[in-house]
């Protein structure tokens, strides 16, 4: 069985091939360049780009999946949330395609297809569990009961994790999206004492909601008053770096006694960040539990969580194909 797979829900537009006996066979994608000189996402111009590219990218993870286009089961496409214009580039074409082929469409929710991410990378990896979905538009602690059934636990108040990076990374002349450099700047190994203390947002308050709105204002007024040197960049970029993942470890602390589940899948675009997954490996081992991560290019925005996540749909038979085009620009994973 072979599912494609299409994601256009912000600013990549991604296709893969899932193919149940080999894994992902084609995966191609395109990051869009155009919202650098605007400091963020434009909406308009993302699905403009996605249009432009869907049918060269289909055709490309056709290519390196050596298989026509009919050889396919079905199509999974990204139907929300997101950007409203996005969302619909991909569903069209989806739909589109799949009436030609006479296939079905499955709509995905594109927190989902995050999530089971990780079980693309580890099959044996069984429900239930506790999810950090940690991404540039959402920061949630999610409990994840079976396929579809997902209960919210905290999520932030404010600003989500990804974005607090990015706008911290632009405030101290770090070109858009910068929450990656940001984080290898952290990394950088340096001979110094006396880091800036930062705050651990919503520590002192019980429950499992999240706070990174101040934690970015923090940085940027270290940064103000600092030398604005490489070194200090480097010691600022460590603190609030340090002050995210305790915060996150001790959020999912608390979240794991609660549940009582001794699993916990990371993912989203922040979940590629190394200081993390190494921290939250370390509190699964100390509690005796597991951790799991989707591979590192499965973390951001990729079409083969989309493809993966409609496979277990479609043997499932748990999403309706029919021909309606549906497409929510805001939609709760517990209602998915
Ligand atoms: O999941 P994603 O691709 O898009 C959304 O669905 O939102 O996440 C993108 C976010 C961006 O904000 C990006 O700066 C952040 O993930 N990101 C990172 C790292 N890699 C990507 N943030 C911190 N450390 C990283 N290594
Ligand atoms: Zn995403």
């Amino acid at each position: 069985m072979r599912i494609l797979g299409i994601e256009s829900s912000c600013d990549d537009t991604a296709v893969a091939i899932y193919d149940a006996n080999n894994g992902i066979i084609g995966h191609a994608i395109n990051s869009q360049k155009t919202h650098k000189n605007y400091g963020g996402v434009v909406p308009e111009l993302a699905s403009r780009d996605h249009i432009k590219n869907i049918v060269f990218l289909v055709d490309e993870a056709f290519n390196q999946a050596q298989i026509a286009k009919h050889n396919i089961d079905a199509i999974a496409y990204t139907a929300g949330p997101g950007l409203i214009g996005s969302l619909l580039t991909g569903a069209c074409f989806a739909k589109g395609l799949a009436f030609g082929l006479e296939k079905p469409a499955l709509a995905i929710h594109h927190l989902e297809a995050h999530i089971l991410a990780a079980k693309l990378s580890s099959p044996n990896l069984e429900f239930p569990f506790l999810a950090l979905l940690v991404s540039g538009g959402h920061t949630q602690l999610i409990l994840a009961k079976s396929l579809g059934a997902y209960s919210l636990l905290g999520e932030t108040l404010d600003d989500a994790l990804g974005e607090a990076f990015d706008k911290t990374a632009k405030l101290m002349g770090i070109p858009y999206p910068g929450g990656a450099a940001l984080a290898k700047l952290a990394d950088q190994p340096i001979d110094e004492e006396n880091f800036p203390p930062f705050p651990r947002p919503m520590l002192n308050k019980p429950g499992l909601n999240f706070s990174f709105s101040g934690l970015k204002t923090h940085a940027v007024t270290t940064w103000q008053n600092c030398a604005k040197d490489p070194i200090s960049k480097i010691k600022i970029a460590k603190s609030f770096q340090d002050a995210i993942v305790e915060t996150l470890v001790e959020k999912c602390r608390r979240a794991l006694d609660k549940t009582g589940v001794h699993k916990l899948v990371v993912a989203g675009g922040v979940a590629a960040n190394q200081e993390l997954r190494q921290n939250l490996k370390q509190l699964m081992k100390d509690l005796g539990g597991e951790c799991f991560f989707p591979q590192i290019e499965y973390c951001t925005d990729n079409g083969a969580m989309v493809a993966y996540a409609g496979f277990l749909h479609f043997i499932n038979g748990s999403r309706d194909a029919n021909l309606a085009i549906l497409v929510k620009a805001r939609w709760s994973l517990e209602t998915c």
